[in-house]
């Protein structure tokens, strides 16, 4: 944390994302605050707590004004306020039009290879042109007049928003972080505003991705659609005398040290025996799944794993239960609704076939769960799978390595996940290949402790060493001295 702020060097730290790190909403005259499940969120709360920042996001509860202290302004987290939280409301249209429209039923399948269909309206088109403006405009706001403000864009729901601040504040040093993978140049060119995405990203100073992949395809698709300077020795772009640095900063979780843990005086034993007992269910081993119910996670080829495992080996029949922890996501939009009806009825069908007494092969958590929730059964599950079809960084998988703090479990991992670059002692699969993944699940079930102590203990280094205050600290590090280079090319 010490590190990320020596990197800040007395400048003002401003974040801007769509999801907002904490929701309040109302129910009769209670209010509740939760966390929303988003990889995005788990990564920057702890950056902003650190350094004590203002993070701009879009308000997503229904508390209002006379339930929540302060409405559009207040002092985060609930229980030790150290940053500020400024919301964006948005009217139903337009978060239909920016927000499940341009950015998730456009940009998110645009970027996934998933194999579903982007779908580009004009009238989403406008309204994320439009949110985008309301959000400079809020940010020109808390800026003020900060000399220094160092102020970090997040994710695909802002492509426009780098160029809209550096036009109204050329002073401040802007990054953009693409959470998301980029496509290859033929995929992205499908997209009927492609100039004007790329136009408005380039507008930062340093555009990061998790990989050097993504990087090199973002590169390549400024190279053909717009007249720049690709420089691929160092990695920048330069256009109308502007340098935009491209670079990828793998992200990460808190892991900060082995410290003690009271909670991890239970061991995984009893932890998995009242777990089963909550559950109302006999089994012997168990694996565990925590994403959003998401087309994009691999759930329902995770599945087909498993009924394979069973069929494979008869002998796990009985005795291994896969728990799914499935929070509900985007439920406006069409494709969501109908992946949330596909798992459930994949669930039904495979529980059918095997279940019996007090034991099934599948139990699917469809709600949304506590960090602390979801902490118990990582470190129950004897293994955790990770089967994105396609995903920028996935932070499951570097959460469930943090939580063995007692090296044990074994993490199964999709070779199209960013963390299946770093974590080499994963069981890497393609989640497209079924057998293997069920032969993946039985490999891990059968690995000897020393094995797996081994495996998890290099993939706690791994993670420790690059933890989320290094992953900041080196994006900080990098915005403050590409701005500096530049200077000195203007001065020169
Ligand atoms: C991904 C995106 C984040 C997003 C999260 C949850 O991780 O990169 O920007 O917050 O999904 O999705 P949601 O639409 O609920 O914010």
């Amino acid at each position: 944390a010490d590190h990320v702020r020596n990197k800040l060097n007395g400048s003002s730290l401003f974040v801007v994302s769509n999801r907002e790190p904490y929701t309040h909403t109302r129910q009769d005259k209670r209010v509740n605050v939760t966390v929303p499940a988003s990889g995005l969120v788990t990564a920057l709360e702890p950056i902003l707590r650190a350094c004590h920042g203002t993070w701009v996001a879009h308000g997503s509860g229904n508390a209002d004004a006379e339930t929540v202290d302060i409405h559009d302004r207040l002092k985060v987290p609930p229980d030790d306020p150290r940053y500020t939280l400024r919301r964006i409301w948005l009217g139903r249209e337009e978060e239909d039009g920016y927000y499940n429209g341009f950015a998730n039923e456009g940009l998110w399948p645009l970027c996934h290879i998933a194999h579903t269909r982007p779908i580009f309206r004009t009238s989403d088109w406008e309204y994320y042109n439009k949110v985008n403006k309301k959000f400079a405009d809020a940010l020109v706001e808390e800026i003020g007049s900060e000399e220094h403000p160092t102020v970090l864009i997040q994710d695909y729901h802002f492509a426009l928003l780098p160029r809209m601040l550096k036009e109204r504040l050329p002073h401040a040093r802007v990054a953009i972080f693409w959470h998301i993978p980029w496509p290859n140049a033929e995929s992205f060119s499908i997209c009927p505003w492609q100039r004007e995405l790329l136009d408005g990203l380039l507008g930062a100073d340093l555009i990061g991705f998790h990989t050097q992949a993504h990087c090199n395809n973002f590169l390549h698709t400024v190279d053909h659609v717009l007249e720049a300077k690709v420089d691929w020795e160092h990695f920048f772009i330069e256009r109308n005398q502007h340098r935009s640095s491209v670079l990828p900063f793998p992200i990460s979780v808190e892991l900060v040290e082995d410290r003690f843990d009271a909670r991890n005086e239970i061991s995984a034993e009893e932890e998995r025996s009242t777990l089963l007992l909550e559950l109302g269910i006999e089994a012997t081993f168990l694996g565990v799944g925590v994403d959003r119910v998401d087309y994009t996670k691999g759930i329902l080829e995770r599945f087909r794993a498993v009924e394979s495992l069973l069929e494979r080996y008869p002998k796990y029949q009985g005795k291994f239960t896969f728990i799914q922890i499935g929070a509900p996501t985007r439920s406006r939009i069409k494709r969501y609704v109908d992946f949330q009806v596909e798992v459930k009825n994949e669930v039904e069908r495979i529980n059918a076939r095997f279940k019996r007494g007090k034991w099934k092969p599948i139990v699917f958590q469809n709600r949304e769960h506590t960090h602390q929730e979801v902490q118990r059964y990582y470190r129950a599950a004897h293994l955790c799978m990770v089967t994105s079809l396609h995903d920028g960084m996935n932070l499951v998988a570097k959460e469930y390595v943090a939580a063995r703090q007692d090296e044990r479990g074994v993490l199964i991992l999709s070779r199209f996940t960013g963390a299946a670059r770093e974590l080499h002692d994963a069981i890497i699969v393609n989640p497209y290949d079924v057998e293997s993944t069920a032969e993946a699940i039985a490999q891990a079930l059968e690995m000897n402790v020393s094995e797996m102590a081994d495996r998890m203990r290099r993939m706690r280094r791994s993670v420790m060493e690059h933890n989320i205050y290094w992953w900041a600290g080196s994006l900080i590090g990098q915005l403050c001295s590409v701005r500096l280079r530049q200077n000195r090319t203007n001065i020169s």
